[in-house]
């Protein structure tokens, strides 16, 4: 375990693409704690309604890496429609897109992948259902990456792939009352010295006793 204290961990837990090391296998036992960690997460009513695929099959990952590119091409066929990348302006965006580049060119050099799952379908839902669907999975995943970044591990939050969401369910035989919350690159990661991020200035986002 990494000498890290909870505000570290908390501040230093970034989406790792470049620095991944795709040439270390991560045993199974390890994945695993970080899952039961994981599990601890809040979730409505206790319901546990949430499946872990974890894919460690070379064969699988690289049809997974297909899909999970295929879905970013989609992603950047269509963006001409809603008049470009949304998140060109922000701060260091160059570096950003370098970065998932990368990733890209490399997912299928993974040693592991997660997928986790909801037991919901949210299109059309009302608002309360979504809320309690999407609330009951989000943190269980981020515990997941902290546990990962404590041990000397990282991966990123990708939605790339949900573009493509049917032929991954197709790929793993998900039924269809599962809905997928994203795909998780598992690696050991090279060093593991990572620093805060920038974010928006507190001023900016934060209302006190109203919208700021
Ligand atoms: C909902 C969500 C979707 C994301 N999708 C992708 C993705 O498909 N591919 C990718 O490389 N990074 C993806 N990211 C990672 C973000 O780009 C990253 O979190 C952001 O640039 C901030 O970096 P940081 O997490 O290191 O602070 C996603 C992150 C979130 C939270």
């Amino acid at each position: 375990m990494l000498d890290l204290d909870p505000d570290t961990l908390l501040t230093t837990t970034r989406a790792v693409r470049k620095r991944l090391d795709f040439d270390r296998k991560v045993p199974r036992p390890l994945i695993e704690e970080c899952l039961q960690i994981a599990f601890q997460a809040p979730n409505g009513g206790n319901m546990n309604s949430w499946r872990w695929i974890v894919i460690d099959d070379p064969a699988l990952i690289a049809q997974a890496a297909e899909i999970y590119n295929g879905g970013l091409d989609d992603y950047i066929a269509g963006l001409a429609k809603i008049g470009g990348y949304p998140g060109a302006q922000v701060h260091r965006a160059d570096a950003i897109g370098t970065s998932v580049a990368y990733l890209r060119e490399n997912f299928h050099r993974c040693p592991a992948l997660l997928l986790p799952l909801m037991q919901a379908r949210t299109e059309g839902a009302d608002l309360f259902n979504q809320g309690s669907s999407w609330g009951s999975i989000i943190q269980a995943v981020w515990s997941f990456m902290l546990a990962l970044r404590a041990r000397g591990l990282g991966s990123a939050w990708t939605t790339g792939h949900l573009v493509r969401h049917q032929d991954m369910s197709k790929l793993l035989s998900i039924p269809k009352q599962y809905t997928q919350v994203g795909l998780f690159p598992i690696a050991y990661t090279l060093g593991t010295d990572f620093k805060r991020a920038h974010r928006r200035p507190t001023t900016e986002v934060i209302g006190w006793n109203g919208m700021p």
